[in-house]
């Protein structure tokens, strides 16, 4: 997949701008506030319906202006165009076009325009708490899987009603309406149960493309990846059964705590470094080099199930790296795609290994293209 053209009205800093990409690496340098980040932002939204760095569209419309505009033409691998458009307004809920029509749910975009984004809020996926990691992972099956991601639609829209349920028990001693909890654990146990098989069976294929990965950018470390599920399985058992089993012990606790003690919501993904758990051991640097990894690992998965190859979007990638991991990942940059790469000056990318004047690079000063009519 590739991104040929992006324009920009009224979206964040850019009054108009207009961009034509090459169809390899993009580089976009300019001085701290020049719009980097922006131009990186516009293209997740044309493939998620979403920024990266705000769940607020609001705050992507301009300052002092009431509607933003973003549109972005996309050519497949298989030379199939799609023009996709997104307006924003403080008025009216957003609406996105492709090819013209309507999207009338954001599903409906799913998995259209396989994306990578690597940017310094992604730090949380080896950083912090466990629920940003089932985060990354369910962002990544939702989007090769429609079945994932409607099971964990339902899955936490009972778990939701089950907890208020309980809640109000605990807090309130509302008495406990016990056919309608029977009612959302079935629905719990269903949903729970498909979304666990599934975990355990992409975390399994996304390992062997981590593994390789991790390899390629380190040689003298071992990174490794594991998926627990907080239902526990017996020999003999169906995930299923297992987790009504669980959900039936745990039901006094639950009770009393007023929550869910046990399901999906408490699985763990957990990434170790030389057998040691990356969250807590790892260093900057460390950490850094694994999310590398992990996006470059998202990357490869994207593309087996989709068949289709992601465009990266790379925001201020060397920072905590030293030279020689830069220039390990600049070598392991995936060839053959179309790459974004942000920086604040050229020197330091040279600095790093990559050669600037290569004819397979576009270079953007990105000072200069705000106001350019579209
Ligand atoms: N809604 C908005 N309206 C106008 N300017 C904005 C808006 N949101 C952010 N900005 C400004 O846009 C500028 C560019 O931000 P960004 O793309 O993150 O820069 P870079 O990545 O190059 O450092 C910043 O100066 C920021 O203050
Ligand atoms: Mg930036």
């Amino acid at each position: 997949m590739l991104i040929k053209s992006l324009s920009m009205k009224n979206f964040r800093v850019y009054e108009h701008a207009a961009l034509r990409f090459g169809e390899q690496t993009n580089i976009l340098f300019g001085e701290n506030g020049a719009g980097k980040t922006t131009v990186l932002e516009a293209i997740h939204c044309l493939a998620y319906t979403r920024s990266f760095k705000t769940h607020l569209d609001s705050e992507l419309i301009r300052y002092e202006t009431t509607e933003a505009r973003i549109g972005g033409n996309f050519r497949g691998d298989k030379k199939n165009d799609q023009r996709v458009e997104m307006s924003l307004s403080e008025k009216q809920p957003k609406q996105i076009k492709v090819n013209g029509a309507l999207l009338t749910s954001q599903a409906g975009l799913i998995g259209r325009i396989p994306l990578v984004c690597l940017a310094p809020e992604d730090s949380v996926v080896t950083v912090g708490a466990p629920a940003d990691r089932r985060r990354f992972f369910d962002k990544l099956f939702s989007q090769v899987d429609t079945v994932y991601l409607t099971a964990l639609q339902q899955y936490n829209r009972v778990l939701k009603q089950r907890n208020a349920h309980l809640n109000d028990f605990a807090v309130n001693g509302t008495p406990v309406n016990s056919e309608l909890l029977l009612a959302l654990d079935t629905q719990v146990v269903k949903q729970g149960a498909i979304i666990q098989q599934k975990r355990a069976e992409y975390v399994q294929k996304f390992k062997s493309f981590v593994y390789q990965i991790y390899l390629e950018l380190e040689k003298d470390k071992t990174f490794k990846a594991a998926y627990i599920p907080a239902v526990k399985v017996k020999p003999g058992e169906s995930v299923e059964q297992a987790f009504q089993r669980e959900l039936e012990a745990s039901r006094p606790a639950d009770m009393r705590r007023g929550t869910t003690t046990t399901g999906i919501q408490r699985d763990l993904f957990l990434f170790y470094l030389n057998h040691q758990d990356i969250r807590r051991y790892g260093s900057m640097g460390e950490h850094k080099l694994a999310l590398v990894a992990l996006k470059f690992a998202e990357g490869r998965f994207l593309e087996d199930y989709l068949t289709e190859k992601p465009i990266y979007l790379l925001d201020d990638l060397f920072a905590e790296l030293d030279i020689k991991r830069s220039v390990q990942i600049i070598q392991s940059l995936p060839e053959g795609y179309q790459v974004f790469i942000t920086s604040t000056d050229l020197a330091d990318l040279r600095r790093h290994g990559l050669e600037i004047e290569s004819e397979n690079l576009t270079v953007f000063d990105t000072g200069k293209l705000r106001d350019v009519a579209a």
